[in-house]
């Protein structure tokens, strides 16, 4: 089966061609850069770049594959959770496709794409636990199968990439923050600063990144690493606060061990409530999925503190991680494979938890 797949939740406008399970013959992402200068996503500014971009992505996608638009089974496309705007314009632009190819249309939720990142690596062992650190979402997730999910936990408040893009941010890293917050960090000691690791009193496996941000601000302002948002740079591609990769390495040895110390922070807690799980529900197999686990550090912490309980940690290549439509195509595979198809009428959605099919 040929699938082609488009992702467009956030600002990545992403188009990808899928064989069965795991053939990637084909997958682009053009990222958009203009929200540099904003320090965030721009909602707005994100659906105009989606609907510039979204065409030429596809047939990139195609002609990579050296595929015709007739060759293709069918189309998969994100329709939830994410940005209302970018969703609706890979949406509809899947939804009319397939429909004047007179080929079959399915809706993938986001998350379910994440998880099935690790299926284009090798077959996934079940049951498992997944879990899914991005940029909007931090859960754990129990699958029995395919299609199969049960949440065991999740955020309180910031997910694990907002954690990092919020603190890379109070240094003048420029969004999203995460992989240069892990360069950065690879300078410092991340035992210089005894940041406080949240522990909840209910809500064995959730977690919550609120009280570490809170700390890394105060600790940053005391110390005068706080930059200067005052003068914004407009027309120079910078968001007002962000600092230049020069400006990021020039900074004293302080700030390095405060990012690493709070990339530690993250990355204890992300581990310790994984491994509870793992003891919990005794399975033999984690994965990682979203953004976040292209992090070298959380996979290597992971994976250490999972193996004294005969758990072995699987995660995607970090280009599988971050969002990318090769998943959306294998979430939308195994829905099609189990007659799962979508409506005309299928509407995008902002938010909504990641439901079983199967
Ligand atoms: O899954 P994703 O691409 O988009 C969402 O669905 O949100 O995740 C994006 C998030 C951002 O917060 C980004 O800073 C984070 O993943 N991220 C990282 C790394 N690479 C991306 N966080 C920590 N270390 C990284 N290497
Ligand atoms: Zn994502």
């Amino acid at each position: 089966m040929l699938i082609l797949g488009i992702e467009t939740s956030c600002d990545d406008t992403a188009a990808a061609v899928l064989r069965d399970e795991r053939e990637v013959l084909s997958n682009v992402v053009a990222s958009q850069l203009t929200h540099r200068e904003y320090g965030g996503v721009v909602p707005e500014l994100a659906s105009r770049q989606h609907l510039k971009h979204v065409l030429p992505v596809m047939r990139a996608a195609l002609k990579r594959a050296e595929v015709t638009p007739e060759d293709l089974d069918a189309v998969a496309a994100t329709s939830g959770p994410g940005l209302l705007g970018s969703l609706l314009v890979g949406l509809c632009t899947a939804k009319a496709y397939a429909l004047g190819l007179g080929k079959p249309f399915v809706g993938v939720h986001h998350i379910e794409g994440h998880i099935m990142a690790n299926w284009l690596v090798e077959e996934m062992h079940f049951p498992n636990l997944v879990l899914v650190i991005s940029g909007g979402h931090t859960q754990i997730i129990r699958m029995r199968r395919v299609g199969d999910f049960v949440e065991m936990g999740s955020t309180r408040d910031d997910a694990a990439g907002e954690a990092f893009d919020k603190i890379g941010k109070m240094l003048g890293i420029p969004y999203p923050a995460g992989p240069q917050f892990e360069r950065l960090a690879k300078r410092g000691d991340a035992h210089a600063v005894p940041f406080s690791r949240a522990r909840l009193k209910r809500g064995e496996f959730d977690f919550s990144f609120s009280g570490l941000k809170t700390a890394a601000r105060l600790l940053l302002e005391k110390e005068g690493f706080a930059p200067d948002t005052r003068v914004a740079p407009i027309g120079r591609g910078r968001a007002p606060g962000n600092r230049g990769m020069g400006e990021l390495e020039a900074l004293p040895q302080r700030a390095f061990d405060i990012l690493a110390s709070a990339q530690e922070a993250i990355v204890d807690m992300l581990a310790e409530k994984l491994e509870a799980a793992v003891r919990a529900t005794q399975v033999r197999h984690a994965y990682l999925a979203g953004g976040v686990a292209a992090n070298g550090r959380l996979r290597e912490r992971i994976g250490a503190s999972l193996a004294p309980f005969g758990a072995a940690l699987h995660s995607p290549p970090p280009s599988l991680c971050t969002d990318n439509a090769a998943m959306i195509a294998c979430a939308g595979h195994f829905r099609l494979c189990s007659g799962v198809v979508s409506g005309p009428d299928t509407n995008a959605f902002a938010r909504g938890p990641l439901q079983s099919w199967c």
